[in-house]
């Protein structure tokens, strides 16, 4: 099949895998409930170092891609992911709970040490751009009206942005996985990337299990 038809089935399949991680977080989540303090200031932390991260990673792929449009495109995603760092940080420090030195949990570093390893630009964009950042996207379309204010207002404002990381991504997957060999190569980093993102969602939720025993609700 060429690659149009390939990514297709692809993204059906991940939707698919995240949908059913949703059902599972709906058995703590109340959609619409604010979250408390240590979830909140964990995911917005958590953002803060994935964009801070992404900067020289991507950075550093620029001259391995082949494709004019799409070296081009990922130039413009460092400049992106850098605002996207420096605004979470500013409203962080706003409100107090900024972290210098704030590493997240190990299941959620997994990820990205996962796809800094990738060695070759198709998986490089197919397991981040694509992968990682079509989970972002499905998440922040589910949280961000939890956050509410100032927040939901700047995740509101990145989306766009984000929405292009995700478009070079199945850009590179319909230009460059046009063969057997190839396709089998993106399916094996696409879902390694999801089953990372599953494994650091289970974590997520194990804390939230332990905070809830720890102490009474106390909500934003
Ligand atoms: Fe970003
Ligand atoms: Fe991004």
């Amino acid at each position: 099949m060429n690659g149009t038809e390939f990514l297709r089935q692809l993204e059906e399949e991940c939707l698919e895998r995240m949908a059913g991680w949703r059902q599972r977080d709906a058995q703590r989540l109340t959609p619409d409930q604010a979250p408390q303090a240590w979830e909140k200031y964990e995911r917005l932390r958590r953002s803060c170092w994935t964009e801070a991260w992404s900067v020289p990673v991507l950075g550093s792929w620029l001259e391995t891609i082949p494709d004019t449009n799409l070296r081009m495109g990922v130039a413009r995603q460092v400049a992106d992911e850098a605002k996207h760092f420096l605004r979470i940080r500013s409203l962080l420090q706003t409100e107090g709970e900024y972290q210098e030195d704030y590493a997240p949990y190990a299941e959620w570093r997994n990820v990205y040490r996962y796809i800094e390893e990738l060695g070759d630009f198709l998986d490089r964009l197919s397991g981040h751009n694509f992968a990682s950042e079509l989970v972002a996207i499905e998440n922040q379309k589910h949280y961000r009206h939890r956050l509410g204010g100032a927040w939901k207002d700047l995740f509101e404002e990145f989306h766009p942005d984000e929405e292009f990381h995700v478009r070079l991504g199945r850009t590179a997957i319909q230009l460059f996985a046009n063969d057997a060999a190839s396709q089998q190569r993106v399916r094996r980093t696409v879902f390694k990337v999801l089953d990372l993102h599953e494994r650091s969602r289970q974590a997520f939720n194990r804390l939230a299990a332990e905070h809830a025993a720890a102490e009474p609700a106390t909500r934003l």
